[in-house]
């Protein structure tokens, strides 16, 4: 698969979220399933690998996903990228923010089998200044601990005052046909700086797959989509032009709607790696092979401007980690 970069780390140009196997779609795949649908893609060629602390079931425990993540990739681990991200809601009394952020990492460090991270992101910008968190990302860098760090779900001014302060290698937001506000300020502002642009949800919770439609119910348990406005009947029977759209060029090119949403991002800009995610074997390859969908200029321009004439019904909403 074709590779990109993350300020300095090499990535393949399509990561994989590995969210679901721990929460927010519903009931979870057994352990060895999600062992081997992770080994499965980095078979298939994919060597970058998203996951975050807090991702276990109902968000109720610390480190499920990550333990997941860690056990399957041991025996490839030099040759992988791992990104995972903490929270930092306060700092301990008598300790830095510094001492704190490494206590997490540590954490996580074992739980992943490794003795670096690759990316380590603040998944949420919290109480704790940015430029504090900044400056203890640098010192780890210096440490060995980490290869770089990054921010999740911020704006340019947060972006700006922590690239001040110790350089990010990538920001991971919402970015997806539907959710196209990172185009104004934050990608282009990551082009300049040479930072990676991480888009989550870049299928929009599934909805550009074109396989949900208003009648499907989702799952009862710990699954996001129930609370999505962009999957209220009302937005996906709105957004049904969007999908036409996809299902029209997934004809032409002989690929999926899921794909094509994909290869639309990786056409429009060099620095973007989405992290599609999913629990099911066969569309994580679904997904990991977009890389091989090209959108000639003619077809991406045809694309871009069809979808500049459709109006975006909801949004997918920011509960979500
Ligand atoms: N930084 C943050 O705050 C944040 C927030 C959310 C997510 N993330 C990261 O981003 C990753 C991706 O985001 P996401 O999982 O929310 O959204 P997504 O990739 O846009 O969509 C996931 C949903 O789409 C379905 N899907 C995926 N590929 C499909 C395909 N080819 N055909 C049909 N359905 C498909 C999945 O169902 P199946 O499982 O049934 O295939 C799942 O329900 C996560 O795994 C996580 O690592 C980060």
């Amino acid at each position: 698969m074709k590779k990109r970069y993350l300020r300095d780390i090499e990535v393949t140009e399509i990561g994989m979220g590995c969210m679901a196997f721990s929460h927010g779609y519903g009931k979870i795949p057994d352990e060895d399933y999600s062992i081997e649908a992770i080994r499965n893609a980095y078979q298939h060629g994919c060597t970058f690998f998203d996951t975050a602390e807090v991702y276990s079931p109902n968000l109720s425990g610390i480190g499920h996903n990550e333990c997941i993540v860690g056990k399957a990739l041991e025996p490839f681990r030099k040759n992988t990228v791992i990104a995972t991200k903490l929270f930092l809601n306060h700092v301990g009394l008598g300790r830095s923010v510094y001492d704190e952020v490494r206590r997490h990492l540590e954490e996580s460090m074992k739980r992943l089998r490794t003795d670096k991270v690759d990316v380590y992101y603040l998944h949420r910008l919290g109480s704790v200044a940015v430029e504090k968190v900044a400056e203890a990302m640098g010192r780890l860098i210096d440490d060995g601990l980490i290869r770089g760090w990054g921010l999740s779900q911020v704006d340019t001014d947060v972006i700006e005052r922590a690239q001040n302060v110790t350089p990010l290698a990538a920001i991971q937001n919402i970015y997806s046909m539907v959710e196209r506000d990172a185009e104004k300020a934050v990608i282009p502002y990551c082009m300049e700086h040479h930072i990676g642009f991480v888009p989550f949800s870049p299928i929009a919770s599934g909805l550009l797959s074109g396989k949900i439609t208003p009648d499907t119910k989702f799952e009862r348990n710990d699954d996001v989509r129930n609370w999505v406005p962009q999957l209220s009947r009302e937005n996906i029977r709105g957004n049904q032009p969007i999908i036409d759209l996809l299902k029209e060029y997934a004809q032409l090119k002989n690929a999926t709607p899921a794909q094509i949403s994909l290869a639309w991002m990786l056409h429009k800009y060099p620095n973007v790696v989405p992290i599609p995610g999913s629990k099911n074997k066969e569309r994580i390859i679904e997904n990991l092979n977009a890389s091989e969908v090209h959108l000639a200029q003619e077809e991406f321009q045809a694309l871009e401007s069809a979808l500049n004439q459709c109006k975006v019904y909801g949004h997918r909403g920011f509960r979500g980690l």
